[in-house]
């Protein structure tokens, strides 16, 4: 059930996103509820997602990173915002417990908006659903690598697949595979200083521009790790790919050493660490000079 329901809806995205040009796709919209200029195929991949969800009769919360929250119900189609041109403050996240009691959908509709609008082919959906308001309530995680269409997939205690195959982390990965960092620190100097032990002791590193999909290579085995020290990361980048990661074996830590965990709020940033557990604590012995 989870399986169709997700796979439908980044196959709607999908199928949406292919009808517009390059040219058109990188369109700026207007600033989203994520805090980052919202595209045209941003706008276009997420009305492709929240039409399907409508369509299978989805009921339930949108955590979307475009629109923020939105309570979707069978019948609620019509109330859907038209497209708005002026910036929306960043959209308030709904407390009450209430609204988190049945099941919420965690989407980011194009994770790598840059590589994407710029013809890079490394570009993913990454959509997850949860049974409360932590991220360690994710109960099944999706993220389809674009444009190649491959398929990550995990549930809670069913293990991690890759096109229906089954994916692990490697316990003790080779020291020749390339580790994925994000150096996007937008002109903060101390941010990439503070990652620097990190840096330089990796044969090969990778900046790839989408972190859902570069955590599924982690769980896949193609990256040995994921490190993103600069608290930037949305839990809509990260919520369906910390699933898959750590069904396939792997750990998602925060930098202090413990899983990580945070609230299903478009407020949150974090940091994390992605491989096999004994990567993350070397890597992090590493970042704090141990
Ligand atoms: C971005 C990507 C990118 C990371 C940014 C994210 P977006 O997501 O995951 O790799 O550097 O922090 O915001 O904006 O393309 O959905
Ligand atoms: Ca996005």
């Amino acid at each position: 059930m989870s399986y169709s329901l997700l796979h439908g809806l980044c196959r709607a995205e999908m199928e949406a996103i292919s009808r517009l040009s390059p040219r058109a796709s990188a369109k700026v919209i207007r600033e989203g509820a994520g805090g980052d200029l919202t595209k045209a195929i941003d706008l276009v991949a997420e009305e492709a997602a929240v039409a399907y969800l409508l369509e299978r009769g989805f009921s339930g919360v949108l955590l979307s990173e475009e629109i923020g929250v939105k309570r979707l119900a069978p019948g609620c189609g019509q109330k859907t915002e038209p497209p708005r041109r002026s910036a929306p403050p960043n959209v308030a996240i709904p407390r009450e417990k209430s609204l988190w009691s049945g099941t919420s959908l965690v989407l980011d509709p194009i994770d790598g908006t840059t590589n994407a609008v710029s013809g890079i082919s490394f570009y993913s959906i990454s959509v997850a659903l949860a049974d409360g308001p932590k991220l360690s309530d994710v109960f099944a995680g999706m993220v389809v690598e674009l444009p190649s269409g491959r398929v990550f997939y995990a549930e809670r205690g069913s293990g991690a697949t890759l096109d229906g195959k089954e994916i692990r982390v490697p316990e003790i990965p080779s020291p020749d595979l390339p580790v994925g960092v994000d150096m996007n620190v937008k002109g903060d100097r101390s941010k990439l200083e503070r990652m620097s032990k990190v840096l330089l002791s990796a044969k090969h590193l990778r900046c790839m521009g989408s972190a859902a999909l570069e955590l599924c290579y982690v769980a896949s085995g193609g990256l040995s790790l994921y490190f993103d020290s600069r608290g930037m990361l949305r839990v809509t980048d990260i919520a369906a790919a910390a699933i898959i990661v750590r069904e396939a074996g792997g750990s998602v830590l925060g930098l202090s050493g413990s899983d990580l965990d945070c609230k299903l709020d478009l407020r949150e940033r974090a940091s994390l660490v992605a491989g096999s557990r004994k990567a993350c604590e070397e890597a992090l012995a590493l970042f704090r000079g141990d």
